[in-house]
C-alpha cells in the first residue's frame, strides 16, 4: 500500500463486523506501530488489548453507564468546550455524520442509540488501550501516545482492518482498569477500537472533511 493511499484511505470506522482480529495480526500491527517517534525515545506507552470476552464485558459495563447518563470521569482531562473556529468544526462533524447515517436531528432516540453504540465500540471485537505510567508528564506523554496511536491505525489499514480513536472508551477508566487488571496509578489515555469494517453500514463509509490547507498554513 502506498503511503499516500494509506493516509487518504484511513477514516474513522463506526460500524464493525463481529469477526475477531487474530492475535497474531494484532501483534504484527502493534509491533509495527511501536516504531513511532517519541520524546527522547522514552516510548512511554503501555498497550493493553481488550478482545473477546473482555471487550464484551467492557461494552456491557459502558453501555450501562451510558444508558444511566453517568458523567465521564477520565484520567486525562477532556475538553468541555472549544473556542471558534474549532467549535464550529466539532458541531459540523456531528451534523454531517448523523445526516450521512440518516439520523434526523429531531430523532432523539436514534441519536441516543448512536451514543450508546459508541460506548459499545460500534461493535468492534477489540479495543487497544494506550496507557501511561502515573509518574509521567501528561502533555508530552500524550503527544507520544498520539504518535503510536495514529501509526497503529495505518498499520491496521494495511491488514484490512478499520480503527477509530474513541474518547468514549476512556470515560470510565476505573471500570476499564478493573476489567483489564491495570494498576490504579496508571492513566488510560485513549482506547482505539479495531476490527473489520461493516462496509454495508453507512457509519463505516462516512468521510469527514478538512479545512483547506491555505487556511492553516503560513510560511513565516
Ligand atoms: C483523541 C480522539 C478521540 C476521539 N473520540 C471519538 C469518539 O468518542 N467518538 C467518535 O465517534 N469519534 C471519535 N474520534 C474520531 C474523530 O471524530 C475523527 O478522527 C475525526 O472526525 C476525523 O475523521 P476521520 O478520522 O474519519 O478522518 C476521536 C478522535 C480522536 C483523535
Amino acid at each position: 500500500m502506498k503511503l499516500e493511499d494509506a493516509v487518504k484511505g484511513r477514516r474513522s470506522i463506526r460500524a464493525f463486523l463481529p469477526n475477531p482480529v487474530p492475535r497474531e495480526t494484532m501483534t504484527k500491527i502493534l509491533k509495527l506501530a511501536t516504531w513511532a517517534p517519541s520524546w527522547g525515545n522514552t516510548q512511554p506507552w503501555e498497550i493493553v488489548v481488550a478482545d473477546g470476552a473482555k471487550a464484551q464485558e467492557l461494552a456491557r459495563l459502558f453501555e450501562e453507564e451510558g444508558t444511566r447518563g453517568t458523567a465521564p470521569r477520565p484520567d486525562i482531562e477532556m475538553p468541555v468546550d472549544f473556542p471558534e473556529p474549532f467549535k464550529n468544526r466539532y458541531m459540523k462533524l456531528g451534523k454531517d455524520l448523523l445526516t450521512y447515517m440518516g439520523i434526523e436531528r429531531e430523532d432523539k432516540a436514534a441519536r441516543k442509540q448512536h451514543y450508546i453504540n459508541m460506548y459499545k465500540f460500534f461493535g468492534a471485537p477489540a479495543v487497544i488501550y494506550l496507557i501511561i505510567d502515573g509518574g509521567l508528564n501528561v502533555p508530552y506523554s500524550c503527544l507520544d501516545v498520539g504518535s503510536v496511536g495514529t501509526t497503529l491505525c495505518y498499520a491496521a489499514l494495511q491488514e484490512g482492518l478499520g480503527t477509530i480513536y474513541l474518547a468514549a472508551s476512556m470515560h470510565f477508566p476505573d471500570i476499564a482498569k478493573k476489567v483489564l487488571s491495570v494498576p490504579e496509578h496508571k492513566k488510560i489515555v485513549i482506547g482505539i477500537a479495531i476490527g473489520y469494517p461493516d462496509l454495508h453500514n453507512p457509519a463505516s463509509l462516512f468521510r469527514s472533511d478538512r479545512v483547506p490547507v491555505e487556511d492553516i498554513l503560513r510560511y513565516a
